[in-house]
C-alpha cells in the first residue's frame, strides 16, 4: 500500500458526541479518517454500524477521507484490527484519539459483575489495548527508520475520576485507570516520538443528558472539545504526559495525585499509638478530595478571554 500524503487518524467511538466531532475537526484538519464506533447504546449494549457509516458519509461529503470501522475496542484482537486497517487502508498512523466510552452508572452495593466489566472493559482496557496495537507498530517502525515517528495519541478520562462522583465507582476507577496509562505510556513512548496525553472532556451528549445544565447545549456543543484534540495530536505540539480538564469555555491542566503531609517515624519503628498520636496533625488544614462542585467552578469561572 502506498502510503497517504495525508495524516492518518483513528477515533474510536466516532459515530456520536464528542468522537463524532473529533472525527469532523481531524477530517478538516487534513487527517484521513478511520471512523470506529460499534454503535450500541450509551449503557454498552447492542451494535449498529450505521451512525458511523452516517459520519463518514459526512466527511466525504465535505471533500474530506474516511473509511468506516465497527469493531468492539474492548477486544484486544478486535482492537489490532482497527490498526491493521488504518495501515492497509493507508500506509501509515499519525494519531490515535481512544474516545469510545460506556456509562454503567450504579451505587457499589447494587453493582453487578457485568456493570463494573463493562465499564472497565470498554473504557480502561479499550484505551490499552488500542494503544497497545499502535505503540507496537510505531516501536517497529521508529526501529526501522532509525528515525522518531512523531505521533500522538489523546485518550479519554473523565472529571467523575477527578471528583469522585458516587455511583460510578466502575467508570471513575476505569477513567482514573485511562490518566495513569496515559502518563506511564507518554514515559514508554517517548524514545519512539510518540507523544500520550488525556482530557477530560465536558459537553452535551446522551451520556450527559439529565445532568447537564438546561440550556446550555450551545455552550456545550461537543465541538468546543475537538480544537484542542487537534491541538495535542499535531505534529508541531510537544506536550506529552498530561491530563486536561477541556469543553464549554476553556481547558485547564490538571494534576495527578501526589504526596500532601505525613511524618517520617525517628529510627525506622513506629506503632500504631504513634500514628493515632500525629494523624490528627497531619490532616489539619488539608484539602479534602474535589467533588463535582469542581467542575461547575471551572464552567462558570473561566471565560475564554480570561486563557490569555
Ligand atoms: N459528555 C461528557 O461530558 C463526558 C464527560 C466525561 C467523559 N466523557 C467521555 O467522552 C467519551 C465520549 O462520550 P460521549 O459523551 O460523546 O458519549 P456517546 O455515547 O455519545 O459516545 C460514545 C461512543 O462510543 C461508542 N462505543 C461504546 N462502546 C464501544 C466499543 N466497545 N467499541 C467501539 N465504540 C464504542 C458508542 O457507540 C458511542 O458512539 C467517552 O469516553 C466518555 O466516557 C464524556
Amino acid at each position: 500500500m502506498a502510503e497517504s500524503d495525508k495524516p492518518v487518524a483513528i477515533v474510536t467511538g466516532a459515530a456520536r458526541g464528542i468522537g463524532r466531532s473529533h472525527a469532523l475537526a481531524l477530517a478538516q484538519a487534513g487527517y484521513a479518517v478511520v471512523v470506529n464506533d460499534l454503535g450500541g447504546e450509551g449503557n454498552g449494549t447492542g451494535a449498529d454500524l450505521t451512525p458511523a457509516e452516517e459520519v463518514v458519509a459526512e466527511i466525504k461529503a465535505m471533500g474530506g477521507t474516511a473509511i468506516v470501522d465497527g469493531s468492539d475496542v474492548s477486544n484486544w484482537e478486535a482492537a489490532g484490527g482497527i490498526v491493521r486497517k488504518a495501515i492497509d487502508t493507508f500506509g501509515r498512523l499519525d494519531a490515535l484519539v481512544n474516545n469510545a466510552g460506556v456509562l454503567r452508572d450504579r451505587m457499589l452495593a447494587n453493582m453487578t459483575e457485568a456493570d463494573w466489566d463493562i465499564a472497565l472493559n470498554v473504557n480502561l482496557k479499550g484505551s490499552a489495548a488500542m494503544m497497545h496495537h499502535a505503540a507496537a507498530w510505531w516501536r517497529d517502525r521508529s526501529k526501522e527508520t532509525g528515525a522518531p515517528v512523531n505521533a500522538a495519541v489523546v485518550n479519554t478520562t473523565s472529571g467523575s475520576s477527578m471528583y469522585y462522583t458516587p455511583g460510578q465507582t466502575n467508570y471513575s476507577a476505569a477513567k482514573a485507570g485511562v490518566t495513569a496509562l496515559t502518563i506511564i505510556a507518554s514515559r514508554e513512548l517517548a524514545r519512539y516520538g510518540v507523544r500520550v496525553n488525556a482530557i477530560a472532556p465536558i459537553a452535551a451528549t446522551r451520556l450527559t443528558a439529565g445532568v447537564m445544565p438546561a440550556g446550555g447545549e450551545e455552550r456545550l456543543n461537543p465541538a468546543k472539545v475537538s480544537p484542542l484534540v487537534v491541538y495535542l495530536l499535531s505534529p508541531e505540539a510537544t506536550v506529552t504526559g498530561r491530563a486536561f480538564h477541556v469543553g464549554a469555555d476553556g481547558f485547564f491542566v490538571y494534576d495527578t495525585p501526589r504526596p500532601l503531609a505525613g511524618r517520617k517515624a525517628e529510627g525506622g519503628d513506629w506503632t500504631t499509638a504513634d500514628i493515632a498520636r500525629v494523624m490528627p496533625a497531619v490532616l489539619e488544614g488539608l484539602p479534602e478530595p474535589a467533588t463535582s462542585a469542581a467542575t461547575l467552578g471551572f464552567m462558570n469561572t473561566v471565560p475564554v478571554e480570561q486563557l490569555g
